[in-house]
């Protein structure tokens, strides 16, 4: 179903996320409300677990659990030898960044807009290797600039690490651009795409990324404590994973290990899996909308709240890009953003607070203090926008 979405199909999305009738949930991009499919499988294997037991569940839920690889690589393009399914985006973005070898004097470009754990990651890697990071200017449209990357890019290059959707607003930066420039100068590329996995067609092969991590909380609306990273198979070899266990290699002698081949190198044994069955049904669910239509949706809706939002006074709209998702960052003139999504709470009303300290080098370079985060989904309503700013205006 790519022809977006009817009348009737909101009915059903909203009939199939029981949450609907309780909150009106504009924090999407903290955790999605999940629909019922996701609620029920997940809850069954756990109950399954608790009946027979838990190794005895995941032997006989044995195509549920493995469904999840199949699925990711179907959203994302890539083969389900590539997916390792882990408990979060960012266990799977540092499974990833650890693995790569990196030594003195060389550099790792990534983007303003970079993600905190991100970055506290580059720092301590920087420190022990004598590598170096450095962040990419923005462009006129507060994305990164793709040409600045092609000028800064030489033979120390090492990697190239980006947030494709930040944390802090409705950018959504250009990563095919930039997969070109990486593709072209044979240089690893690591994609952090937890925040728009979901809501942003994403197909890896067109993106050109080597690596990309991935949360199930968020967009995707399967349950919490799940994620995954896809690893492009040429590279599978040269990435040594900084964990290993009994699961990602094989102990073959007194003094000898192997790593297994594929992309599972970067799980470890015990794991979550109701969630596993839980993120595999979530991906499903959302193929079968299709991620064309819920792109369309979720952007229709956030330009309307934008728009909505930028004729209350005292207001302030604060999200850059080109091409902006479903994410809507404001300021509220005289009111502290904790204050303003207390008093939206109070109503019933779900947002959050992005702090600076989340995406420091653009909060820096823009001034910013913190800001309100109202983050929309396909199953929100115009409705909802409606009644969101009103109560807004009511609170000020
Ligand atoms: C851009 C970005 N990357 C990574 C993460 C971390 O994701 P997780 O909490 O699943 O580890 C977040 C969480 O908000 C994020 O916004």
């Amino acid at each position: 179903m790519s022809s977006g979405f009817s009348e009737a199909d909101i009915s059903r999305a909203r009939r199939e996320t029981p949450g609907c009738e309780e909150v009106l949930h504009f924090n999407n991009a903290g955790a999605s409300l999940m629909p019922e499919p996701v609620v029920d499988a997940t809850v069954s294997h756990l109950r399954l677990e608790a009946r027979i037991g838990g190794y005895e569940a995941a032997k006989r839920s044995r195509e549920a659990i493995e469904r999840v690889y199949g699925a990711t690589a179907a959203l994302i393009g890539c083969d389900r030898d590539e997916i390792a399914v882990v408990e979060n985006a960012t266990r799977a973005w540092d499974m990833a960044f650890y693995s790569i070898p990196l030594g003195p004097g060389d550099r790792i470009l990534t983007a303003i807009a970079e993600y905190a754990s991100n970055y506290i990651a580059f720092l301590q890697v920087a420190r022990k290797t004598g590598a170096k990071v450095e962040p990419v200017p923005n462009d006129e449209h507060g994305q990164i600039s793709v040409e600045a990357l092609r000028n800064m890019m030489d033979e120390r290059v090492k990697l190239i690490a980006i947030t494709h959707v930040p944390t802090n607003g409705g950018l959504v930066n250009p990563a095919a651009e930039v997969g070109k420039v990486a593709r072209e100068a044979g240089v690893l590329y690591l994609l952090d795409a937890c925040q728009s996995i979901g809501q942003v067609p994403i197909d890896v092969r067109t993106i050109g990324c080597d690596m990309l991590s991935a949360t199930s909380r968020k967009y995707l609306r399967g349950p919490r404590g799940t994620g995954f990273l896809y690893v492009r198979r040429a590279v599978l070899e040269d990435l040594e994973p900084p964990f290993l266990d009994l699961h990602a290699a094989e102990w073959t002698g007194k003094e000898s290990f192997e790593i297994r081949s594929d992309a599972r190198r970067f799980e470890n044994w015990e794991t979550n899996f109701a969630g596993k069955v839980g993120l595999g049904v979530a991906v499903d669910y959302a193929l079968g909308w299709g991620l064309d239509a819920i792109w369309e949706r979720v952007r229709t809706l956030a330009e309307d709240l934008r728009s909505r939002l930028n004729d209350l006074p005292g207001v302030a709209v604060r999200d850059l890009g080109a091409e902006k998702c479903g994410i809507v960052t404001f300021t509220v003139k005289g009111h502290a953003a904790e204050e303003v999504s207390r008093r939206l709470s109070a109503e019933g009303i779900n947002t959050s607070v992005a702090p600076p300290s989340s995406t420091l080098l653009d909060t820096e370079e823009r001034n910013l203090g913190p800001l309100v985060r109202a983050s929309v989904h396909y199953y929100n309503t115009a409705e909802e926008v409606s009644r969101f700013c009103e109560a807004l205006e009511r609170s000020l």
